[in-house]
């Protein structure tokens, strides 16, 4: 065989097919464009599927690509073993009613045997039950012998997905020698064992599978062949598994020295090593295709790659966050052939390190709180997490449920599924309880219970204030269609168009009134529902609402004014933020409400005070430039080409909307807005943070409420300049100055005080007392500080020669011990440290110190007097 690296075995099979007429394509991204029925593409033909139809007409008939593809079905087992992965690539090669069988077997055998010089002797193929048409040409032509030919049934050779072309196949497998078979006579392709691998499948794509499983004959018969890239690679390399192939183990490296530990060395380090090796090209890859971590579908898919690999990453002793670093060595790897990934290392980057940071919280305080069950479970002799606990874990703390299962594992735990169920029953019903109650944030919008599709609202908002509607769905509260809604309850309401924006792209949904004949609702909140509806969330104030009835809807128009000039402002300040800080600030969300924004952008440092000036004055001179809004509908394409910035994890629909602002900002928004930039009025910055690692955020106010606002800080300097008696213009000299004089003052008073303690000495040496024949001094002398105390001591101490000194003091709530003993009467046993000490304590507090210096700070003034009054028996003890 000829050795070649997994990259240059790409190139050759792409070559090959080139030289037999093929279109070599790039790859198509992983997130498939017009196709509901997948999450993600999942292999070579997923992105072809309408050419194989026939309801697009491909650019040429024989076409050949390598596809990214992510197959997450089994992702658990990812690790475990080294034969699942999620991320790969796939070799092959198209016919779209062109060539069929003969050439497909021909030219896959012509490249194992004479491009990839596979010995003869080690391949082996398969061919469906009844497929005579293949096995006669793998027989005949091209010579394979029977014993070599498997017939097979559907479950292994019939390709199919869910739905889309499919059919029968007949696939290449590779003798790996006897050392990976088992024990059985029999044993040939088909055989569990690990000996016999298929490493190509030919699929004769003549069918449409529709939704209900016909399988519909199409017009002209497709060749759809796959190879996983990876899989021939490792026969090529003559390595033992995916993850022992040259790609593979410069990933493996880069976690060895991220982590101190080898490869090989520990099985359960083995799994986590294999772990990130998977899933951080897959993460790399999804990322550079524009997917973005969160709760749903693809997202929920990336956001679990990348939190099971941070966190295999820690079972390694990996401290920092590491995979965003280690994303680099993929894009250097595969970003020649990928260039999408060095298009967008940055943003990958970015992306996966906000994740990691954020994961980084959650699993931190989950995984201390799971450990202290587990430690529960093993002391009570079990093995089940408890429902109420896991629940918990889930629901208080958000850590996610399949790693609590898979950390359980490790320990030969379960959860008990059945408790865990019943207290998310338990959690629904107090949801359906809220919603009765007119909770809108109790519903979840993806299932309001009312399934039918074909409930369309019409959005006509962009341009009305109000509309005449039609009801055409009610649900209420416990998740079901109903057929009214009565005088004080709330629900939602569904109309065939209304003027009421929903909820999305960071603004807040419309509120308003609906109204009727003796019918009156008040409308809280507009948020978007699944299949085009818009959700109105709604109290019936009046009558009684049903379906089909006309209602009058009119949005609450101030509202949305304010909403609308804080939506734009926060276009201008996007680009402003551009022009000020780089090229690099891009949007991580927003908050736009009536009476504020917010707005989240990609930046690595504080934004400095002059920057935000600078940032606040570009807005408001946009401002005042006067600036047509002018809203363009067009084709995403069209809009990239015009340069409007569209959001990264934004799916956007075959007609975008640019939201142009003279000629300062274009975005792609389906947001309301103003018609000129001057209806903001003002623009002002209230607050700059930051909100995670390389993230900020920026919180600002328009129109009335800026307006408000500022007048709000000038009343208040007024009655400062009031208060102060001094012009507004003079405050701040006449706060130095009093500042001067209070600082003066402070000083001269602290002076007073010394002096007057001072000129107490004497009355305080006169009440000196002797204690089995030590001259004790213990006095309680309010307002004065430890320093004060110590001055105090010190002329005591000039005064009289042998003396025992004990002082206490309470100033603003404090309590202040000092004690000094002179030396003599250390020599004799008396220790001042150890006297404030017992002192202290007395009060609550502590100190102590040297025998002959000490102070101490106490608790409770009110034990002051008590805390005295035990010296003179400390003393005898310590004479003792
Ligand atoms: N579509 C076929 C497969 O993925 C080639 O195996």
């Amino acid at each position: 065989m000829k050795k070649m690296s997994l990259h240059n075995i790409r190139k050759e099979f792409l070559d090959f097919f080139k030289e037999k007429e093929h279109l070599v394509e790039k790859s198509y991204p992983l997130v498939p464009k017009n196709d509901k029925s997948l999450l993600l593409v999942n292999a070579g033909m997923a992105p072809l599927k309408a050419y194989f139809l026939g309801t697009e007409e491909p650019p040429r008939r024989r076409m050949a690509t390598c596809q990214k593809c992510v197959r997450t079905g089994d992702i658990d087992n990812v690790g475990k073993t080294a034969r699942h992965g999620t991320f790969f690539e796939m070799l092959g090669n198209f016919s779209f009613g062109d060539y069929f069988k003969k050439e497909a077997i021909n030219w896959a055998w012509e490249f194992m045997t004479e491009r990839l010089e596979i010995p003869v002797e080690r391949l082996w193929v398969s061919v469906y039950l009844d497929d005579d048409e293949a096995y006669e040409i793998w027989n005949k032509e091209i010579g394979v012998s029977e014993d070599r030919i498997v017939k097979l049934g559907k479950e292994d050779n019939f390709w199919e997905l869910e739905v889309g072309p499919c059919g029968p196949c007949s696939e290449i497998y590779i003798d790996r020698g006897e050392k990976y078979g088992c024990d059985n006579k029999d044993c040939k392709p088909g055989c569990d064992c690990d000996r016999y691998v298929e490493v190509w499948n030919l699929v004769f794509s003549q069918y449409d599978k529709d939704e209900k499983g016909n399988y519909n004959l199409l017009t002209k018969p497709n060749i759809d062949t796959g190879m996983g890239l990876e899989r021939i690679t490792t026969i090529i390399q003559e390595a033992d598994n995916i993850f022992e192939i040259d790609s593979m183990k410069s990933i493996i490296n880069e976690i060895e020295k991220e982590s101190g530990k080898k490869y090989g060395s520990s099985k359960k380090d083995d799994m986590s090593f294999r772990v990130i090796t998977d899933h951080i090209r897959a993460m790399t890859f999804l990322v550079g295709d524009g997917v973005i971590p969160s709760n749903e579908g693809r997202g929920y898919v990336l956001r679990r790659l990348i939190r099971r690999a941070s966190r295999h990453g820690k079972l390694l002793g990996i401290k920092e966050d590491f995979l965003n670093r280690l994303s680099s060595k993929i894009i250097d790897s595969w970003g020649e052939t990928y260039v999408e990934l060095r298009e967008r290392e940055s943003q990958i980057k970015k992306v996966i390190k906000v994740e990691e940071d954020k994961f980084q919280e959650t699993i931190e305080q989950g995984i201390n709180i799971l450990n202290e069950y587990v430690e529960i479970i093993k002391n009570e002799g079990k093995n089940i997490l408890d429902g109420k606990r896991a629940f918990k874990l889930y629901d208080t703390y958000g850590f996610p449920i399949d790693l609590t299962k898979e950390i359980l594992e490790e320990y030969d735990m379960n959860i008990d599924e059945d408790g865990f169920n019943s207290e998310m029953q338990k959690q629904r019903e107090r949801a359906r309880k809220a919603r009765e109650e007119g909770d809108n944030q109790a519903w979840d919008t993806d299932d309001i219970g009312l399934e039918d599709n074909n409930l369309k609202t019409i959005f006509e908002g962009y341009k009305n204030f109000t509309s005449n509607s039609k009801v055409i769905g009610i649900v209420k509260s416990d998740k079901g269609i109903v057929d009214s809604l009565k005088e004080g309850e709330n629900g939602i309401i569904l109309l065939d168009k209304t003027p009421f924006y929903a909820e999305s792209g960071g603004q807040v949904g419309d509120t308003g009134i609906l109204k009727g004949e003796n019918i009156l609702i008040k409308v809280n909140d507009t948020k978007k529902g699944k299949g085009g509806k818009i959700l109105h969330f709604v109290e019936v104030i009046k009558g009684e609402v049903y379906n089909e009835v006309e209602l009058y809807a009119e949005i609450d128009e101030n509202k949305r004014n304010d909403t609308a000039r804080n939506h734009s402002v926060t276009h201008l300040l996007h680009q402003a933020l551009k022009d000020v800080l780089g090229d690099h600030v891009s949007q991580a969300g927003s908050l736009v409400l009536p009476d504020r924004l917010r707005f989240d952008f990609t930046h690595f440092e504080g934004v400095s005070k002059d920057q935000l000036d600078q940032i606040e004055k570009i807005v408001n001179f946009k401002i005042l430039e006067g600036l047509d809004v002018s809203i363009i509908e067009t084709s995403l394409e069209d809009a990239r080409a015009m340069g409007a910035q569209a959001l990264f994890d934004e799916k956007y629909g075959d007609v975008v909307r640019v939201v142009k602002i003279g000629d300062y900002s274009k975005e792609l928004c389906g947001g309301t807005h103003i018609g000129n930039s001057s209806q903001i009025g003002l623009f002002k910055i209230i607050n700059e943070t930051g909100i995670a690692s390389g993230v900020r955020r920026i919180e600002a106010m328009t129109g009335k409420k800026a307006y408000d606002h500022i007048k709000g800080i000038e009343d208040q300097v007024e009655k400062i300049a009031d208060l102060l008696k001094a012009n507004k213009k003079d405050i701040i000299n006449k706060v130095q100055s009093m500042n001067e004089e209070v600082k003066n003052l402070e000083k001269e008073l602290d002076r007073l005080k010394s002096q007057l303690a001072l000129s107490k000495v004497n009355d305080i040496i006169g009440d000196v007392k002797s204690i089995n024949g030590i001259n004790l001094v213990c006095k309680r002398i309010d307002g004065m500080d430890t320093n004060g105390l110590r001055q105090l001591g010190d002329t005591i101490k000039d005064k009289l020669e042998s003396v025992l000194i004990v002082l206490a003091s309470v100033k603003d709530d404090k309590v202040m011990l000092v004690s000094m003993a002179t030396k003599d009467l250390i020599d004799k046993g008396i220790h001042a440290g150890n006297i404030i000490r017992e002192v202290a304590k007395v009060t609550g507090g502590g100190g102590g110190g040297r025998p002959d210096m000490a102070q101490a700070g106490g608790k409770d003034p009110n034990k002051v007097d008590d805390a005295l009054k035990i010296v003179p028996s400390l003393v005898e003890s310590q004479m003792k």
